[in-house]
């Protein structure tokens, strides 16, 4: 088996930059990484008007290191505000082009207070989006069903799967969608049978591919939404992503929390791994002896979805240990520790690729 490997530089279908501080600590990480992001728009306000995506986007720009070019795709948080005007005007891209709309289930995780609590409800706006092709990003979880009971977070997905796309297949029968940080056997298997490059695709986080719900449920590093689930479950998400089908794609699901609120009781959700994202990637396709397939995971298959050029440039991944063994400071002082930490994460973790310089 090789061990180096050179491909197009990676597409990030999914993540979270924040504002302010964090953001200026983190935005430089993602872009050295990626050569593009689908950029989360949970933020505390959230992005639901292609003006607040235009201010948005322009302060992601403002925090890139001179000389690095780094897209940031913008999105809209599908709130009850959100209109079929905005979804006609993000997608015409005058004051902000939006790339995708992202539903979020009402109380299921970070800054959810503003959802739908079924995407469902939604009708108007869907059948906007589905009319100018604009993609549906589910966070695919029931976190309450229709009789107001909080389902176990350990089986929304399998509920989402179950309960919920089905429907939101049949209703909107065009609506591009993404289910997002795909975690169990269910959707996996959902996917591949029902899985299309330009219509129904997923992504899936280095979290969800490497740990088991038994190793991690202490950790806090590794509290996250939705929870990471058996290890058949990610078993079944590692062959998934082996199989190289073109649905399917690197989607970090990076979501930094300041250390406060991360070794906080309860941890807050959200992992953060955009230091060593891709190089985890790697690993686990190298473990699946799938190398070959990591190309079209990382860098191909995102863009394609979203109708984006794939970079024309490439990063060099070599086969070498190393540890993470640093938290990232904000310029205010505020640690944000990354998953795999020596000391936070399982406990002497060893990564085993390492980008080249
Ligand atoms: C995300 C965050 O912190 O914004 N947290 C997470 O656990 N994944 C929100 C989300 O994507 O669910
Ligand atoms: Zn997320």
């Amino acid at each position: 088996m090789s061990d180096t490997i050179t491909i197009k530089k990676p597409f990030d279908s999914h993540v979270h930059l924040r504002r302010g501080a964090m953001l200026r600590a983190v935005t430089p990480i993602t872009a050295e990484k990626f050569c593009s992001a689908i950029v989360m728009p949970n933020t505390d306000p959230p992005i639901e008007t292609c003006e607040q995506a235009a201010e948005y986007k322009k302060e992601i720009l403002g925090a890139l290191p001179r000389g690095v070019s780094f897209e940031p795709l913008m999105t809209l948080y599908l709130t009850k505000n959100l209109t079929p005007v905005d979804i006609e005007k993000g997608a015409a891209g005058d004051v902000c082009e939006i790339h995708a709309v992202k539903s979020y289930p009402y109380g299921a995780t970070t800054n959810s207070q503003w959802g739908y609590r079924s995407i469902l409800e939604a009708k108007d706006v869907l059948k906007k989006m589905e009319e100018v092709g604009m993609p549906l990003l589910l966070h695919g979880e029931v976190h309450v069903d229709e009789n107001e009971h909080e389902v176990d977070a350990y089986e929304g997905e399998k509920r989402f799967i179950e309960d919920v796309l089905p429907r939101l297949l049949e209703q909107y029968p065009n609506l591009k969608i993404s289910l997002e940080h795909l975690s169990t056997k269910i959707a996996a298997e959902f996917l591949e049978k029902n899985g299309k490059a330009d219509k129904l695709v997923a992504t899936v986080t280095p979290h969800h591919l490497l740990y088991a719900r038994e190793d991690v449920e202490s950790k806090p590093l590794l509290r996250c939404k939705p929870l990471i689930k058996s290890a058949a479950d990610r078993d079944k998400v590692r062959e998934l992503v082996a199989e190289g089908l073109p649905f399917i794609s690197a989607g970090t699901d990076s979501a930094p929390h300041p250390e406060s609120k991360k070794f906080a009781s309860p941890a807050a959700f959200g992992v953060f791994n955009s230091p060593v994202a891709v190089e985890l990637y790697t690993q686990v396709f190298d473990e699946m002896n799938a190398l070959d397939k990591l190309e079209g995971f990382l860098s191909v298959n995102g863009p394609r979805f979203f109708g984006v050029e794939v970079s024309t440039e490439t990063i060099t991944l070599v086969k070498k240990d190393w540890q993470v063994t640093e938290p990232v400071t904000t310029d205010e002082g505020i640690n944000i520790w990354p998953i795999g930490d020596v000391k936070h994460g399982l406990g002497n973790e060893t990564v085993h690729w390492q980008i080249k310089q």
